[in-house]
């Protein structure tokens, strides 16, 4: 499964991309919004650093100024992922924008039937967002189980990206389904490392250590 970081935090992204831990990342005109940067340059400094693809957003609601955003967008590197909304003029976006070769994730899908539509409009990544269906009481990763299901069936090859990820849970349970991609933010990423055996465990084989009197440097 991939890694992609869901923000625009250079050093957080420099940190993880240096542990191999970072497959790609997603940005949105909120974390545009919080970075407080130029889209064009926070973008660029991203793919700088990023080998694998980087989703930048378009904020045009027209099919046809869609389009013009995203192939502006796609000019800021070549690992650039042309982000565009589950509607209507996203989807012929999409068909035209990925049959020029352009890399397209389809974002804001919350239904099994919105993922079809994006998938038979030529998207590369789908990004349902598990965790704004949970926020309303609707299951998210339900949503995840029925697209692999359909993907599957008459096989897709839009990879499934989980955004709107919250918990290291919603990690595991896109393991568990066997989606392609999950987008989360870094400090979901690093608490993933956590446990609180491994933290008893190594405070006891401290403490063990220390009585041997012994140094290993
Ligand atoms: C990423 O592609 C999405 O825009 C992002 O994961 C949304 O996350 P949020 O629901 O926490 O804003």
């Amino acid at each position: 499964m991939k890694f992609f970081l869901d923000t625009a935090d250079i050093d957080a992204i420099a940190e993880l991309n240096d542990l191999g831990m970072v497959d790609g990342v997603t940005t949105n005109p909120s974390i545009i919004m919080k970075s407080g940067r130029d889209i064009m340059e926070v973008t660029k400094e991203i793919c700088d650093i990023v080998s694998g693809p980087v989703s930048a957003e378009v904020v045009a609601t027209k099919a046809d100024d869609m389009i013009a955003e995203g192939r502006k967008l796609a000019e800021i590197a070549e690992n650039i992922t042309v982000k565009l909304p589950l509607t209507w003029d996203g989807l012929k976006a999409c068909k035209t924008l990925s049959g020029e070769g352009k890399m397209v994730n389809v974002t804001l899908c919350f239904s099994p039937n919105q993922a079809l539509l994006a998938a038979k409009a030529g998207a590369t990544f789908i990004s349902p967002f598990v965790g704004r269906l949970d926020d309303i009481n609707l299951d998210g990763m339900e949503l995840i189980e029925d697209i692999r299901t359909i993907y599957d069936n008459y096989n897709f090859e839009t990879e499934i990206l989980v955004a709107s990820i919250r918990s290291v849970n919603h990690v595991l349970d896109s393991a568990r389904i066997g989606a392609d991609v999950i987008t989360a933010p870094p400090a979901v990423i690093k608490k993933m490392a956590d446990h609180v055996l491994t933290d008893k465990g190594l405070d006891a084989f401290m403490k063990d250590w220390a009585k041997t009197g012994q140094s290993i440097l």
